[in-house]
């Protein structure tokens, strides 16, 4: 079942289409995310669905209801973590929740054994009584999402849940973001991390310059065309001048990664190893490592949009086709 449907949604700032004429559906019950890089449109989609900025174009139904007209309906039922917390500096993080939760109408008693119980979870309980602007970033971030779920939304909207964040920190909010999938919640999220997407999502949107310019599952999206073959060889000189000549030399291949130190090839047939050793050598290179990998959705989403995700967790320090 769709629990969110938006059709031929669009936003303009001015003559800027920050968003244009997307279409998508959530289904209940899965991890959707949004893929994309800087400025192409995801807070700007977040924020009309979730009734912070109306939509220029287009419309939303989330949970049966109309995206425009029953906004306040939605809102009950939704949560929402954005990407900068919305929470009080002043306001210490046992003081935050329980303020959210009475927003939601929770009773005294029910809000702070429900705050007390989130700080727990988000192992807080020792900073509770500190104030929201002296918690660190990846603290602000989980308290946020604390807050975002303080009264059991249907629906959890998170805007680059683990941006700016330690890998530890980013970790433990992809575990809290399953958990919490897992007991039956929809999550849609925005992120530019490869990671988050891979490790998190059943389905994802990438979206560039405010168009989706592909939609699918996961595992169609990293299902490896019969015949495809990526290798990637290592050394430790600079190959990247050597690799460019490699689709010209050897017709079929294609460099899709061009690091300094290590590339990829990507061929629609079995790559031989022993012409390319030679190529190297001659070219006055010693590989290291040769070795046949499997794509991953970064692959996927060069190929498909043309352009690279800067993406700091994963940049192995080389230029992207
Ligand atoms: N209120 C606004 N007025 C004018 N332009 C805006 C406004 N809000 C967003 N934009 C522009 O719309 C585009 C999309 O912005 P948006 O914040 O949705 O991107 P994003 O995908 O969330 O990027 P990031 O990964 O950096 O968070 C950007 O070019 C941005 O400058
Ligand atoms: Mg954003």
């Amino acid at each position: 079942m769709d629990i969110i449907s938006v059709s031929n949604l669009s936003k303009q700032f001015g003559d800027f289409k920050a968003v244009d004429n997307i279409s998508f559906t959530v289904k209940k019950g899965e991890i959707f995310g949004f893929l994309g890089p800087n400025g192409a449109g995801k807070t700007t989609t977040i924020n009309m669905l979730i009734g912070l900025m109306k939509p220029g174009t287009g419309a939303i139904k989330i949970a049966g209801y109309c995206g425009i007209r029953k906004i306040k309906k939605i809102q009950e039922i939704i949560g929402v973590v954005p990407d900068e917390s919305n929470l009080y500096d002043d306001l210490s993080g046992y003081e935050n929740l329980v303020f959210v939760a009475s927003l939601y109408g929770l009773d005294k008693k029910n809000s702070h054994e429900k705050a007390i119980s989130l700080l727990a979870t988000f192992d807080l309980l020792e900073a509770k009584d500190r104030l929201f602007k002296a918690y660190s970033k990846g603290m602000k971030r989980k308290l946020t999402m604390a807050a975002g779920i303080i009264h059991d939304p249907e629906i959890l909207f998170l805007d680059e849940p683990t941006t700016g964040i330690d890998v530890m920190s980013a970790r433990k909010i992809r575990e809290m973001i399953k958990d919490l999938n897992r007991q039956g919640t929809t999550i849609f999220l925005t992120t530019h991390y490869i990671e988050d997407a891979q490790r998190l999502c059943d389905r994802i949107g990438f979206i560039v310059a405010g168009k989706i310019v592909a939609i699918d599952r996961l595992d169609s999206l990293m299902a490896q065309p019969p015949g495809e073959n990526i290798m990637e060889i290592t050394s430790e000189s600079d190959l990247a001048v050597a690799a460019t000549k490699i689709p010209m030399i050897f017709p079929g291949m294609e460099i899709v990664q061009a690091g300094h130190k290590s590339i990829r090839i990507k061929a629609p047939f079995e790559i031989e190893l022993l012409p390319l050793l030679e190529y190297f050598a001659v070219q006055g290179h010693k590989i290291k490592e040769a070795r046949l990998v499997a794509r991953t959705l970064e692959d996927v989403f060069v190929q498909i949009t043309g352009t690279a995700l800067s993406n700091p967790s994963n940049n192995q320090g080389g230029k992207r086709k």
